[in-house]
């Protein structure tokens, strides 16, 4: 590969990004979870103000869920973040709040996979690891006309593999970020400006004009929809709100929420168990998509008349929502 043209391309127009500013393990490692499923523009005021209100490990070592939950809502794939904090406690106890500087330690921290240590290793430490993310995968199965389905693990391995190989030859930092950058900005899914690459000498996808044909990435199932009545529920001031712990949103709140296609049915699923409400008002429907999932959501604003107190929800003053850390999906209905 023509690496010496891909680093100097990218040291020329490479995006001036928060998340760039600064090669220190720990910020390298909170942006590159952040950067996992999500896009580098939504990312960006999020870091920023992490790092704010958890400038270095101890900061966050030290915060609770619930807050970690509220300083990340909106990014989605909360798990992650969670996991974060377990290996920020683990960097301060094992580590006296020094970042570990081996492969191996690195792959052992909680929710740390090949990939983010392959990251970690190479921008923050400058050590040839492979970091293979889709941006990557992009480039070189075109470089390279691989046809392989990169959903199967197998076909993503080889590349893997090929990408060490290549990183071997290179600075490691700028190797990783070329790659990823020259995905983002010149490589990208649909309309490629090869005319712009630097590696579009050596280009095999672009020799044969089959660019827009690669990645091969097979069909996705089909999301499951599922239809909910969502119950924006009063008690005077206050309003009930649930924290998640099915693995999808865990930790996250919620309004009460019921896969029923009829408010008819909710009202006296819930005078069974004690509880008597009446509509005060029909919301809109709502929408939300998950990565393999959809939820549609017809929100009724309701009262309780009486029994409120059987309810297995918490209650809070309304005052407070914006406090706690919620799902999007509901965070975005307007009350
Ligand atoms: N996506 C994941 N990591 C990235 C990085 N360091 N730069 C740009 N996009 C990325």
């Amino acid at each position: 590969m023509n690496i010496n043209e891909l680093e100097e391309w990218y040291l020329k127009h490479h995006r001036k990004l928060v998340f760039r500013e600064s090669r220190e393990p720990y910020k390298i490692w909170v942006s590159e979870i952040m950067l996992q499923q999500t896009q580098v523009d939504t990312v960006l005021p999020f870091f920023e103000r992490f790092i704010k209100m958890y400038p270095t490990v101890f900061e966050l070592a030290n915060t609770y869920e619930d807050s970690l939950h509220k300083a990340v809502e909106g990014l989605g794939y909360y798990r992650r973040f969670r996991y974060m904090l377990k290996a920020a406690k683990v960097i301060v106890e094992t580590y006296d709040g020094v970042f570990p500087s081996t492969y191996k330690e690195v792959l052992a921290l909680p929710g740390i996979g090949k990939y983010t240590a392959g990251a970690i290793m190479s921008i923050a430490y400058n050590m040839p690891y492979s970091a293979l993310d889709g941006n990557v995968i992009r480039v070189l199965s075109r470089y390279l006309n691989v046809s392989d389905d990169m959903r199967i693990e197998k076909h993503r391995k080889a590349l893997d593999a090929i990408n060490q190989k290549y990183i071997e030859e290179s600075t490691p930092y700028i190797y990783t970020q070329a790659m990823m950058e020259l995905g983002a900005l010149v490589c990208r899914p649909k309309n490629p400006k090869c005319e712009k690459c630097p590696l579009n000498e050596y280009c095999q996808a672009f020799e044969q004009g089959i660019q827009d044909q690669l990645p091969m990435l097979s069909k996705l199932k089909e999301k499951k929809e599922l239809n909910y009545i969502t119950l924006i529920m009063r008690n005077h001031d206050d309003i009930y709100v649930y924290k998640r712990e099915e693995e999808l949103l865990k930790g996250m709140y919620l309004y009460p929420q019921f896969e029923s296609e009829s408010i008819y049915q909710v009202i006296s699923d819930l005078e069974e168990k004690g509880t008597s409400i009446e509509v005060i008002d029909q919301l809109k429907t709502y929408k939300h998509v998950f990565t393999h999932l959809v939820w549609h959501m017809s929100v009724y604003e309701v009262r309780i008349i009486s029994g409120g107190n059987h309810l297995p929800y918490e209650r809070i003053k309304f005052s407070d929502i914006d406090r706690i850390p919620m799902a999007i999906a509901h965070r975005k209905i307007k009350i």
